[in-house]
């Protein structure tokens, strides 16, 4: 038997809003450097689960783990320095910086930031922003923003805008990156990009993906693995083939309410 090389792993997590559990005991791993895909119908909880593994929301049970460590209850912060990231929507205020300035304020700290920067030598300073601004180049040529490096970011159309949220994501050079429905709203020319990005960046770096989305054709085509959410719960985990033919996952999807749509989908069954 092969041993499973994971590096995130969701234990019995549950989180509740009030009265409502928005995740209610998932369970599942990721496999390093793979694309895993997070499904399921509106509702079920994977944005919830999304924040508590990046560390925005603490969970009310359960653990998450990375590379065999806690993280639950840390600060985002420091688990983006272990190397987990989620990619953002721009705010506002990095809409009226240039391009090329919201990769600078996405790299990472220097460990020790500000006590590093007055006991650094001016040319050391000086080298750390050479290489943070050689970066931020490398990554808007990868997904294909450069020439716009020196436009506000408030130009940007909805497409460019995830391009340019997913290269801020890679400023940190994360082992894994979680991208919350990064095709929603992209046309599909600029989507089939981004994916192609991901495959390279995993082939390349080996980075792992674990991405939300919605529309099944792409978690078919894109991830390994896929895991399902419903009501809160994971209730299937598997290669894509085995997931759409899954008994759980197809009533799952019956009892949510665009069931007619996604039902066919998830099935394999072209309505068009
Ligand atoms: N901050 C919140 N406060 C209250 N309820 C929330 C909050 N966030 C999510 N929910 C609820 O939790 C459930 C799961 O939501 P979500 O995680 O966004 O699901 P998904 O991303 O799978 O569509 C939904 O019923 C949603 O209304
Ligand atoms: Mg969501």
């Amino acid at each position: 038997m092969s041993e499973r090389d994971v590096i995130l792993e969701v234990e019995d997590v549950h989180k509740s809003f009030g009265g409502l559990a928005a995740v209610a005991g998932a369970t599942f791993d990721v496999e390093r450097s793979s694309i895993t895909a997070l499904i399921g119908p509106n509702g079920a909880g994977k944005t919830t689960l999304f924040h508590v593994v990046s560390g925005f929301y603490k969970p009310d049970h359960g653990a998450v783990r990375l590379d065999g460590e806690r993280i639950d209850g840390s600060p985002t912060h420091r688990i983006v320095r272990r190397g987990l990231v989620r990619t953002f929507q721009l705010t506002k205020a990095l809409t009226r910086m240039s391009v090329l300035d919201n990769m600078l304020v996405a790299a990472p700290a220097q460990p020790g930031e500000r006590m590093w920067r007055v006991f650094a030598t001016p040319g050391a300073v000086k080298r750390r922003e050479e290489e943070v601004h050689e970066r931020a180049l490398e990554l808007l040529s990868l997904v294909g923003l450069e020439r716009l490096a020196d436009d506000y970011a408030a130009v940007l159309s909805g497409g460019q805008r995830k391009l340019l949220e997913f290269a801020r994501a890679l400023m940190t050079e994360p082992s894994l990156v979680m991208l919350d429905e990064p095709m929603a709203g992209v046309n599909p020319s600029l989507g089939v990009e981004l994916l192609e990005h991901m495959r390279e960046l995993q082939r390349e770096r080996g980075t792992t993906f674990l991405l939300i989305e919605h529309d099944i054709d792409v978690v078919m085509t894109v991830s390994e693995r896929v895991v399902v959410m419903s009501s809160g719960a994971v209730i299937a985990d598997g290669p894509p083939d085995d997931v759409r033919r899954n008994e759980a996952v197809i009533d799952a999807y019956l009892g949510s309410p665009h069931a007619h749509e996604e039902v066919h989908e998830i099935a394999g069954e072209s309505s068009s």
